[in-house]
C-alpha cells in the first residue's frame, strides 16, 4: 500500500483551509494551492490562528505548533503538487472548473499519486471522466468546519481502485478522522437523510405546526442533538442547505424542497429563531417528532436498500458528524417495524398527495 506523506490541496477557501489544518495536525506535509493570492493569505492567517489557539489552550506545545507550520507550503502553481502522494481538490462547486483542475493536475503529478474531490453534490464519477486514470480517484467529503468535524465520507466511484481507498483510509487514520465509506449516490451516506430531516422540519413550518424554535426543541428531545435543524441550517447557511436538498430532488417527490425552505434559501435569509419558545401541545410535539423521524427513516431505508452505505457507517456518521445521541438504524430497531412504518407513512403519503395535487 502506498503511504501518504505529502498532500496537495487545490483551493484554499473554507474547506481547503480546514482540510490543511486537519492534515497538519496529523503531521502530514501539506501544500495549499490556489489561483488567488488573497485566498492563500487568508488561509495562512487562519492556520496560524488555529495553532496559536491550540498552544494558548495548552492542547499542544509551542514546538508542536512549529512542527506543524514547518510542514505547510503555499503556491499559485499546480506544479507544487508534483511530489504529492494525494491531491484533494476543494475549489468552487462547478463541474467544468473541477474537471479542468484535474486535467491540469494529471500533467504534473506522478503516476502513483491518488486524487480526491471534496465535492458536496457533483457525481464523483462525472468529475473522474476528465481523467486519463480515473481508477486512482475518489471522493473525500469533509464536513465543515473540516478542522473540527471528525467525519469524512470516502466515496468510491464504479472504477475507484482498492489501493486508492486503502491509502486514503490510512491517511484519514493518521489525521484522526472517522471515515464513512459510501457509494457515489446523491447525498452520499449522510446528507441523504440529513437533508430530508431539515426539509421535513421546514414542511412542519409550512403546515403551521410550530415556529423554528419550537420545532428545534422537539428535535433536540427526540434525537438528543445539542441544536435543532433550523439552528444547523443557519450555521450552514439556508442557501447552501437548499442547494444540498435540491441535489436530492431527482430521487423522487419525497425529496422535493419544502416551500419555506426554497423561499428562505433563495432569499439568502436566516431562519428566525426566537429565544425560549412557548411549549407546544403534546399531540403537536408528537406529530413533529413522528414526521422528523419518518423523514430520516424513509431516506435511510432507501439508502440501505441501494447499498449506499452500511447500517453501521450510517449510525456512526449520524452520531459523529451530526451529534445524534443514537444512530437512525439503532433508533428504528428500538421502535420496531410497525411504528417505523407508521412514521414513514406520515411523510411518504403526504408528499405523494402533494405531488398529485400540483
Ligand atoms: N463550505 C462547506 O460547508 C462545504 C462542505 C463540504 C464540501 N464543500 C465543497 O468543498 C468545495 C469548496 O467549497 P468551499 O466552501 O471551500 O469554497 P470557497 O469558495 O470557500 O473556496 C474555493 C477556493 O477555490 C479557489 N479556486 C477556484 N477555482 C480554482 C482553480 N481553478 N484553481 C485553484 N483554486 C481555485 C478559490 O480561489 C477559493 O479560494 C466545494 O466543492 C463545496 O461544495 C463545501
Amino acid at each position: 500500500m502506498s503511504v501518504i506523506q505529502k498532500i496537495a490541496i487545490i483551493g484554499s477557501g473554507t474547506m481547503g483551509g480546514g482540510i490543511a489544518i486537519s492534515a497538519l495536525s496529523g503531521g502530514i506535509k501539506t501544500v495549499l494551492i490556489d489561483t488567488s493570492d488573497a485566498s492563500l493569505e487568508r488561509a495562512q492567517a487562519r492556520v496560524h490562528k488555529y495553532f496559536d489557539r491550540q498552544v494558548s489552550k495548552e492542547r499542544i506545545t509551542a514546538q508542536d505548533r512549529e512542527n506543524a507550520l514547518s510542514c505547510l507550503q503555499f503556491s499559485t502553481d499546480f506544479s507544487a503538487a508534483s511530489d504529492a502522494d494525494l491531491v484533494i481538490e476543494a475549489v468552487f462547486e462547478d463541474l467544468d472548473i473541477k474537471k479542468s483542475v484535474f486535467s491540469q493536475l494529471e500533467q504534473v503529478i506522478s503516476r502513483t499519486c491518488h486524487l480526491a474531490t471534496n465535492t458536496s453534490a457533483l457525481k464523483v464519477s462525472e468529475i473522474a471522466s476528465a481523467l486519463v486514470y480515473p481508477d486512482r480517484f475518489c471522493g473525500l467529503h469533509y464536513f465543515s468546519p473540516a478542522e473540527v468535524n471528525p467525519v469524512v465520507e470516502v466515496v468510491r466511484s464504479d472504477v475507484t481502485q482498492d489501493n486508492t481507498v486503502t491509502a486514503t483510509l490510512s491517511f484519514l487514520d493518521t489525521c484522526r478522522k472517522i471515515p464513512i465509506e459510501c457509494k457515489d449516490q446523491s447525498g452520499f451516506a449522510l446528507n441523504r437523510f440529513f437533508c430530508p430531516y431539515t426539509n421535513e422540519a421546514a414542511r412542519c413550518i409550512d403546515d403551521g405546526l410550530g415556529s423554528p424554535a419550537q420545532i428545534d426543541e422537539v428535535a433536540k428531545q427526540v434525537f438528543g442533538v445539542p441544536i435543532g435543524p433550523f439552528f444547523v441550517m443557519n450555521i450552514v447557511k439556508p442557501r447552501i442547505n437548499l442547494a444540498a436538498v435540491r441535489n436530492l430532488a431527482h430521487l423522487g417527490p419525497f425529496y422535493a424542497p419544502a416551500t419555506s425552505l426554497s423561499k428562505t434559501g433563495d432569499a439568502g435569509e436566516n431562519w428566525e429563531i426566537d429565544g425560549t419558545p412557548p411549549a407546544l401541545a403534546p399531540e403537536i410535539q408528537q406529530t413533529i417528532s413522528d414526521r422528523l423521524q419518518g423523514a430520516i427513516y424513509f431516506a435511510v431505508k432507501q439508502e440501505l436498500d441501494e447499498g449506499v452505505a452500511t447500517a453501521k457507517a450510517i449510525d456512526l456518521g449520524a452520531c459523529r458528524a451530526f451529534a445524534f445521541a443514537k444512530g437512525p438504524v439503532e433508533m428504528m430497531q428500538r421502535l420496531g417495524s410497525e411504528t417505523v412504518a407508521h412514521m414513514i407513512s406520515l411523510v411518504e403519503d403526504k408528499n405523494n398527495l402533494t405531488r398529485l395535487s400540483t
